[in-house]
């Protein structure tokens, strides 16, 4: 028996993007704090968490940042989207966010866009950079949506030709924001770890067991990935905001 992915069945075939039709959608998103509620608490600790990256690279030297966490459901994405935006608070900043969670992509969800070709077909040759990319509402914010989701995402993730292509967005933005798939069972996060400059770890407080965290940490970091500290998310974490401490 054959079997198909049921996104591609209903959607046929994804369409290039059109670079510029992101511009105009605003972010409604009650999660995306940067832009929902910016003098708030959650807003702050984004910034904060800006603050710990950039002191860990005063040079402003381009970087990839790989966002993983040890469970689903953790607040990856929305934390993605929020740290891009408090990343573009500093003029000058230029930041792409790649969907690689091949496996539930989000990022065009939350941003309100429509599914496009992305990542997948531009690690294929499928696709040209500048219709794989789109600008987003938000200033200095670029998007590369996950695409197709391919049978067998680790092996597109760990290409040669993945590495070209990140080495080519270093070119162009300042931060590459890359969301993944949970760690733990999913090893596309490591795969990517690894090769990135720096990977955070998102936890949400007060749900995830402190032994999943722990044994996250010790994956990424024995597959040789830099991982530069935790990200706190969940409700009322105002007064505690998020660690960025290398242990
Ligand atoms: N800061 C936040 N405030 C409110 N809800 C959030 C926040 N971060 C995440 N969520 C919610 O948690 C759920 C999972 O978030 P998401 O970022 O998609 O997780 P992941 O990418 O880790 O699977 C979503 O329903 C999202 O709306
Ligand atoms: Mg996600």
């Amino acid at each position: 028996m054959a079997l198909f992915r049921t996104s591609s069945l209903l959607s046929g075939p994804l369409e290039p993007a059109d670079p510029e039709e992101a511009k105009k959608t605003p972010i409604t998103r009650e999660e995306i704090a940067l832009v929902h509620a910016p003098r708030g608490p959650i807003a702050e600790q984004f910034r904060s968490l800006r603050n710990s990256v950039q002191a860990l690279n005063p040079d402003g030297a381009p970087r990839t940042l790989v966002l993983t966490s040890a469970v689903a459901g953790e607040g990856k994405s929305v934390a993605a989207i929020n740290l891009a935006l408090a990343l573009t608070e500093v003029p000058g900043t230029r930041v792409l966010l790649v969907d690689a969670d091949l496996h539930r992509p989000s990022l065009e969800g939350y941003l309100g866009l429509p599914r496009r070709q992305g990542l997948t077909e531009l690690v294929r040759g499928a696709c040209p950079i500048d219709r794989a990319i789109r600008q987003t509402s938000a200033n200095n914010v670029w998007l590369l949506g996950a695409g197709e989701l391919p049978q067998n995402p680790s092996e597109l993730l760990g290409s040669e030709r993945m590495r070209t292509i990140i080495a080519q967005f270093k070119q162009r933005y300042t931060y590459i924001l890359i969301d993944t798939p949970e760690a733990l069972t999913i090893s596309d996060a490591s795969l990517l770890g690894a090769q990135a400059d720096g990977v955070l770890l998102v936890v949400r407080l007060n749900a995830t067991p402190r032994h999943l965290v722990e044994q996250t940490y010790n994956l990424l970091e024995g597959l040789g990935a830099n991982v530069l500290g935790t990200c706190l998310t969940g409700a009322g974490i105002a007064s505690d905001g998020e660690r960025y401490a290398k242990r």
